[in-house]
């Protein structure tokens, strides 16, 4: 039977339809091959068999716990998990090569950014190529500034000595993460944006942003987990399940935000302001870009710092003996005076503890990048174009070759030169804060933060753990969270010992 239709076109036209239907439709197959071939959602190696199945759970407590000890069982520290085309390495060099090295060559990619897109915008962690290096010049250069320096070490210590030690004197028994939780969000916020959202005031509920930006969080990290992440992406179009609680959490945030800016603005247009967003303010005028920086900072500098001080404190209420280090410390180089920004930096043992406490619990425990190009990395591992390469923290802290026979310990005076100060390692052997190029611009100030709450608990205060020994429970998201917070006992020091 002829086509009607068709018989309008000349025989050459119809070969040549027919010919580029054909070739579309081929051309079509052979990328959905290519990228099958590169994820092989079918594998059974004994890898990926764990991964699917769930077993790895019968042997660790934690995802991270399991990618570790397959790590360190590989001869090069490099894994691959083909069922979600993941190449995993804590081979140092090769995080110097994908870091530093090919920087160029392992941009966040367009994954990356479909999987964040929704949250982060076009925010600085979410981009590549100049909209990321703007956003860093910027950045950089506010945040070096000594003015905000001062300002962010003035916000932190008020916020300490105001709200977080009279609610430690208030309580008997607390979740210590949910505090740290409440208290960075206090920060962050009044240094990115001069706003006070009082979290720490244990009274008021947890905002509705508060809530949204938790549950906008781990939606999107549960995108990055998908195996199939077409489902994902079919249930946004549809708005149905996860996605539409995302979407929900998504506008919220994008309410509040706008509002943020536009009081800031009319704020600005008066007096100035010390806080990020007004200086950001100062170069760009496009509302929705704005928005973006904010929340993108708002991650950067809340979770991340809430995460530290509970690993932090985790570890100390189980090692009593360097909790006294500290706290020897403390009366040596403070006696009774204020933690300065200068006294800090002379506190070698306290940052040793902190540094060693990241090393064992990083906040950020894996961080991936997509391949521009094809590549061979320095251990020998063939990466092919398109390819998710991820470079472990959490494991990499956890490697014999790297730290020695006691790397699962808790010793802070690794971190010690033979002079007693305080000696750094490299970023690529311990990328806690990333390295290279997109080294965390806000390394000092987290340092800073971490660093002030620590040396004001520790000298008024002991917390121990309310269920001593059991093993740390991670939630899935794009920080790491403790499952069911840190329950801890709050005593006090100077023998007023709770009744
Ligand atoms: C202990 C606390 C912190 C840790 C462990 C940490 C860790 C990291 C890591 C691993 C990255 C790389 C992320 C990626 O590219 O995927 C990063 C980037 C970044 N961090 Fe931090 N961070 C901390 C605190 C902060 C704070 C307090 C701020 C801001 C006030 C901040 C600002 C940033 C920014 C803006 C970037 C993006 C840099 C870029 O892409 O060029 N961070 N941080």
């Amino acid at each position: 039977m002829s086509n009607p239709q068709m018989d309008q076109f000349s025989p050459l036209q119809r070969f040549s339809v027919v010919f580029f239907f054909s070739l579309a439709v081929s051309l079509l197959f052979i990328s959905l091959s290519l990228k099958l071939l590169r994820t092989r959602p079918w594998c059974s190696c004994a890898i990926c068999r764990d991964y699917t199945t769930g077993k790895w759970a019968e042997e660790f407590p934690n995802l991270c716990d399991w990618a570790a000890a397959q790590l360190r069982r590989s001869p090069t520290n490099t894994i691959h998990i083909h069922v979600l085309g993941n190449i995993i390495t804590a081979n140092p060099e090769n995080v110097e090569h994908i870091l530093k090295t090919r920087f160029e060559n392992y941009p966040k990619g367009q994954p990356f950014s479909s999987i964040l897109g929704d949250l982060l915008g076009r925010g600085i962690f979410n981009v590549d190529g100049e909209l990321w290096r703007f956003q860093r010049k910027v950045a950089a250069l506010e945040l070096s500034a000594a003015a905000v320096r001062s300002f962010s070490l003035r916000i932190i210590s008020s916020e300490v000595s105001s709200r977080l030690l009279p609610l430690l004197n208030s309580v008997s028994t607390v979740d210590l993460q949910d505090v740290f939780k409440r208290l960075s969000m206090d920060c962050i916020c009044k240094i990115s944006f001069g706003v006070d959202p009082a979290c720490l005031e244990l009274d008021r509920p947890m905002s509705e942003f508060v809530a949204a930006f938790d549950s906008a969080t781990s939606l999107s990290a549960a995108r990055a987990l998908a195996v199939a992440p077409l489902a994902w992406k079919i249930k946004r179009i549809l708005c149905i399940g996860s996605e539409r609680e995302l979407r929900k959490a998504v506008g919220m945030i994008d309410v509040l935000a706008r509002e943020v800016i536009r009081r800031r603005r009319k704020l600005r247009n008066f007096a100035g302001g010390e806080d990020l967003l007004s200086r950001f303010m100062g170069y760009i005028h496009d509302e929705e870009f704005l928005r973006d920086i904010v929340v993108s900072f708002l991650l950067a500098g809340r979770d991340t710092v809430a995460s530290a001080l509970t690993a932090f404190f985790y570890l100390l209420s189980e090692h009593e003996e360097e909790e006294e280090a500290i706290m020897a410390e403390i009366s040596r180089v403070l006696g009774d005076a204020a933690p300065s920004w200068e006294k800090l930096r002379e506190m070698n043992y306290t940052r040793a503890a902190v540094y060693e406490s990241l090393r064992l619990y990083p906040p950020v425990q894996f961080d991936s990048k997509f391949a521009a190009g094809g590549d061979v990395l320095p251990d020998g591992t063939a990466v092919e174009k398109g390819a998710r390469v991820t470079y472990h923290a959490y494991a990499m802290g956890r490697m014999e070759k790297a730290w020695g026979k006691d790397c699962f310990e808790f010793r802070p005076r690794r971190w010690l030169g033979e002079d007693g100060r305080f000696k750094a390692e490299s970023p690529f052997k311990y990328p806690v804060f990333h390295g290279g190029a997109r080294l965390c611009i806000g390394k000092e100030m987290a340092e800073m933060e971490v660093m002030l709450v620590a040396v004001s608990v520790v000298r008024e205060f002991r917390v121990r753990r309310v269920e001593p020994g059991a093993p740390l429970r991670f939630a899935p998201g794009l920080t790491a969270t403790v499952r069911g917070g840190l329950p801890v006992q709050v005593l006090r020091r100077r023998g007023l010992e709770r009744e």
